[in-house]
C-alpha cells in the first residue's frame, strides 16, 4: 500500500542564545516546514526471523576470565547475551536515514544482517527520496524484520547548502510516523545507515526509562565521545567538537524510551548541521539527571561511527548490442548494478569492458562470433 500524507508540523520554537534574532533564527533554521513529506511506502509487522534468534545469542566479553589470568585451562562457555525473546520486551524503534548513493544497497545489506539478530525490533528505514525505491525495498524485506520504509526528502532548499543537514528530513518523518501510529511505549534509537553495532547495544537500551548514553568509537579528534561517568552518573561529556553545545553528543550515542518522548508532542530535529542531536535532546527537555548510563557506565563501546569512503561511480563502455549479454550471467549482473547506481553502462566513453578467456583478453563480442 503507498499512502501519501502531506501534514503541517506544528513544532514550538526553540530559544536559543546566538546573535540571531529570534525572527533571524526561525529564517535560518525552521522548525515547523509548510509541506513536510511522509510517504510511507511499505510495511510488514510480521517477524520472520523468531527461528534465527530463538536460542543462539552469544556474548563473547573480552575481559579475561579468572582461570585465563590464572593460565589454567579455559573452557570456552558463551553466555547467552540475553534471555530468550518472551514477546514481551520492549520494542525497539530503530530508525536509519538512508540516501541514494552507490553504496546505500551495500551498507543496508550490512546493517540488516546485524538487526536480523536482535528480537523485537522494529526498524523505521526513512529514505532522503521524493519516491519509494522499489530497489530498496526488495532488500530491506528480505530479512523479515518488522519495518516501515518512509521516504522524506530533504528540502531543496538545505540540499544546496554547503554543510546540508544530513538524515534531518527523513528522521523527522520518522519522528513523525512514531507519533501519528501512536507508539508510546517502547524505545527510539537513530541508527545511520554506516555505523557499526555490537549486538549488545541493544539489550542496554532496551530498557531506557528516559534517556540513556553510551559512548560512541571513531569520532572526531578523541576517537571517541563519551558521557563522563562518575559514580553512576553523568556528570560531564567528552567530546573533541563542544561547539557550545548542551548535550556534546553522536546521534548513536543515546536512547530515548517513547513514554519519555511522549511527554513531549512538539520535539523534533532542526535541519542544522552539527546541532541536530544537541537540539533535539534540548527539545525533549533533558535534565543531567535524566540520564542513565548505559555500556557498564560507559566503559564499553557498542557503537562505532564507521564511515564508508565513497568513490564516483565508474561507466563502463559496452559498444556491442547489450540483450546479447542476457545469454551471459553479465546481462543480470550489469542491469542490477546499474539499478542501484554502483556503476554506468555506455557506448561511447568509459572503461571498455573485456572478457579474459585462458589469460588472454577478448572484446565481449567473442562471445556471439
Ligand atoms: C554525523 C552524525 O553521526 C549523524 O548522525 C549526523 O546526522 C551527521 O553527522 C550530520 O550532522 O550531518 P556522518 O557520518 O558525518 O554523521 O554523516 P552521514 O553518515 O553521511 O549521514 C548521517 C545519516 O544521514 C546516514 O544514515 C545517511 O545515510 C543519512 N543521509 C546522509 C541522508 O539521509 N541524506 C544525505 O544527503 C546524507
Ligand atoms: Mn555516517
Amino acid at each position: 500500500m503507498v499512502a501519501l500524507l502531506f501534514f503541517i508540523g506544528c513544532f514550538g520554537f526553540i530559544l536559543y542564545p546566538t546573535l540571531y534574532s529570534a525572527e533571524d533564527y526561525e529564517k535560518e533554521y525552521p522548525l515547523q516546514l509548510d509541506n513536510e513529506v511522509l510517504r510511507i511506502c511499505n510495511e510488514s509487522n510480521i517477524d520472520y526471523r523468531k527461528s534465527l534468534y530463538a536460542s543462539a545469542l552469544y556474548d563473547i566479553t573480552d575481559e579475561p576470565s579468572t582461570t585465563q589470568r590464572n593460565h589454567q585451562q579455559h573452557q570456552p562457555q558463551p553466555a547467552p547475551q540475553q534471555p530468550p525473546s518472551n514477546g514481551t520486551e520492549p520494542m525497539i524503534y530503530f530508525v536509519t536515514p538512508t540516501y541514494p548513493r552507490r553504496e546505500q544497497i551495500a551498507e543496508i545489506i550490512r546493517l540488516g544482517q546485524t538487526l536480523m539478530h536482535v528480537p523485537r525490533l522494529h526498524w523505521i528505514v526513512a529514505d532522503d527520496t521524493d519516491s519509494c525505491s522499489d530497489t530498496l525495498n526488495k532488500h530491506i524485506r528480505k530479512f523479515g524484520i518488522p519495518y516501515t520504509q518512509l521516504a522524506s526528502p530533504m528540502p531543496e532548499l538545505y540540499r544546496v547548502r554547503k554543510n546540508a543537514p544530513r538524515g534531518v528530513a527523513n528522521r523527522r518523518a520518522a519522528l513523525n510516523w512514531i507519533r501519528q501510529n501512536q507508539k508510546k511505549t517502547g524505545v527510539l534509537y537513530f541508527g545511520d545507515d554506516d555505523n557499526t553495532f555490537d549486538l549488545k547495544l541493544f539489550s542496554e537500551i532496551r530498557t531506557t526509562r528516559k534517556v540513556s548514553m553510551f559512548p560512541v568509537g571513531l569520532i572526531g579528534d578523541y576517537a571517541i565521545s563519551s558521557p563522563i561517568v562518575r559514580n553512576g552518573r553523568v556528570e560531564g561529556f567528552f567530546d573533541s567538537w563542544p561547539a557550545k553545545r548542551k548535550w556534546p553528543v553522536d546521534m548513536a550515542g543515546f536512547a530515548v524510551s517513547l513514554e519519555y518522548l511522549a511527554l513531549s508532542p512538539n520535539a523534533t530535529m532542526p535541519f542544522k548541521a552539527g546541532y541536530e542531536e544537541d537540539e533535539f535532546l534540548k527539545s525533549i527537555g533533558l535534565k543531567m539527571g535524566d540520564i542513565e548510563p548505559k555500556a557498564r557506565n560507559c566503559t564499553e563501546i557498542l557503537v562505532w561511527h564507521t564511515q564508508t569512503k565513497s568513490s564516483k561511480s565508474p561507466t563502463v563502455r559496452i559498444s556491442m548490442d547489450r540483450q546479447k549479454l542476457d545469454k551471459l550471467n553479465l546481462g543480470a549482473l550489469l542491469r542490477q548494478l546499474e539499478s542501484m547506481g554502483v556503476n554506468h553502462i555506455s557506448d561511447s566513453a568509459g572503461t571498455t569492458a573485456q572478457a579474459i578467456v585462458n589469460g588472454s583478453v577478448k572484446p565481449l563480442s567473442f562471445w556471439f562470433s
